[in-house]
Order: C-alpha cells, then sequence, then structure tokens
C-alpha cells in the first residue's frame, strides 16, 4: 500500500505544532530523534524533516506529497503550490521595521534605503506594488541585528510576539502579510495519495472542530 509523504519543519516553531498536530489526528511518528525521516504508526504516512525554506521545492519536485508549512514561505517562494487546510497555528506577520528612535510616516521614507531581509520576494512585490524602490540585503537569519550593525535603515521578517523588534530596538511601521501554518499539496501528487490526504484532511478538521 502507498504512503503519503509528508514534510515538517526540522526544527523551530513550527517543528512542535506540526508533530502534535499530526498526534492529535491519532498519527505517532516513531522519532529517533536526529532522524531526518522517520515511519508513523497508525496512518499510511511517511515523515521527512526538512529546512522550511527548502520544503516549495520539494513539493514542486514531487519528492514530498505534502507539508506543513508557514503561509509565508509559500508567499515567498511557492505561489504555485496549493493550500489543502489551513491549520491555525503559528500565526504571525511578515512586516517591516525600522529603528524605534527614526521618524516614520508612510512608506515613502523606505524609498532609496537598505532594507534585510529573508523574504526578498515579497518585500519586492510589496515595495513595487507602492512605487517605492529600495536596496535589498538578503541574509538568513538574525536580520533584527542589521539595523545596529550599520547593515541597512530598516529590516523585513517575521514578528510573532513582536520582542525580537523590542530587544533590537525596533518598532513594526507596515505590516506585509499574515500567515498560519496550511497543509500544502504537491502538484504531482498520485491518486492513490489524494485519497490517503482526504482521510488526513477528515481527521485534521476534526482536530480543529475540537480546538476551536
Ligand atoms: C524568528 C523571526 C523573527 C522572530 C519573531 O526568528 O525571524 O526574528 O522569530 O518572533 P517574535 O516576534 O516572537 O520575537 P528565529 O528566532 O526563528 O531565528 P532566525 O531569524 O535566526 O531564524
Ligand atoms: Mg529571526
Amino acid at each position: 500500500m502507498s504512503k503519503i509523504k509528508i514534510a515538517i519543519q526540522k526544527s523551530g516553531r513550527l517543528n512542535e505544532d506540526s508533530v502534535q498536530i499530526l498526534k492529535d489526528c491519532g498519527i505517532s511518528i516513531d522519532n529517533g530523534k536526529d532522524q531526518l525521516k522517520a515511519a508513523t504508526r497508525n496512518f499510511p504516512m511517511e515523515v521527512m524533516f526538512l529546512r522550511n525554506g527548502d520544503i516549495p521545492q520539494y513539493l514542486r519536485d514531487g519528492v514530498v506529497d505534502i507539508a506543513i508549512i508557514g503561509e509565508n514561505v509559500l508567499v515567498e517562494k511557492g505561489k504555485d503550490i496549493d493550500i489543502a487546510e489551513r491549520l491555525n497555528f503559528s500565526k504571525c506577520k511578515v512586516s517591516l521595521a525600522v529603528p524605534k528612535d527614526v521618524e516614520y510616516n508612510s512608506i515613502k521614507d523606505l524609498d532609496g534605503k537598505r532594507i534585510a531581509t529573508s523574504y526578498p520576494n515579497t518585500v519586492n512585490e510589496y515595495l513595487k506594488e507602492k512605487g517605492i524602490s529600495a536596496d535589498l540585503h538578503q541574509i538568513s537569519g538574525s536580520v533584527e541585528i542589521a539595523p545596529n550593525i550599520g547593515l541597512a535603515d530598516a529590516i523585513c521578517d517575521i514578528v510573532s510576539s513582536g520582542s525580537t523588534l523590542f530587544k533590537n530596538n525596533l518598532k513594526e511601521v507596515e505590516v506585509m502579510l499574515t500567515s498560519e501554518a496550511v497543509l500544502a499539496v504537491s502538484p504531482g501528487i498520485s491518486n492513490e495519495n489524494k485519497a490517503i490526504l482526504k482521510k488526513l484532511q477528515f481527521r485534521i478538521q476534526a482536530v480543529l472542530k475540537a480546538r476551536a
């Protein structure tokens, strides 16, 4: 019998909640801690623990059939990938922020400025829409430190509790998008695995209903 391959975040903020929702669906993962691939009990599923940013490409290539991923990652690099379910956890914003003591009136204030981000496509699209051009510096983590080390005038990153902004003396000035965890589907999923997905969605919907 076929097994559906699901990608979940290897480490980071989505990991725990992703494992939990599967558990709540009655699917327990046989988890050797450093294993990148794990079997499950009670459901025809195989789990791959992957880096967030790699997941859209794995879905596209059909290496995995489905994934639990932040919507913000799909907006950044997986606009072509379908969402089967919204999962109502890991809610966050993707926002622009500037140093707390800098005067900010509108997005026009960012014209010609340097913006550090891990989400270049999202920022570019937003700025383009507003008719603003800025100089983007792509960095892969600890983005909020950029203004303090003179690398950028502003940053764009995920805001959840807001504590990272606060600690780095930054203030949120524009919310570009709001995001939550979603169940994304490979365009190449087989009919057999589609049937398994349907069963999983049925269980997820029941879990979300019970949580509400
Ligand atoms: C994420 C994100 C923000 C922060 C937002 O970083 O990049 O920096 O969390 O959360 P908060 O609003 O609750 O503070 P993370 O700690 O995952 O590390 P990284 O940026 O180095 O990947
Ligand atoms: Mg960060």
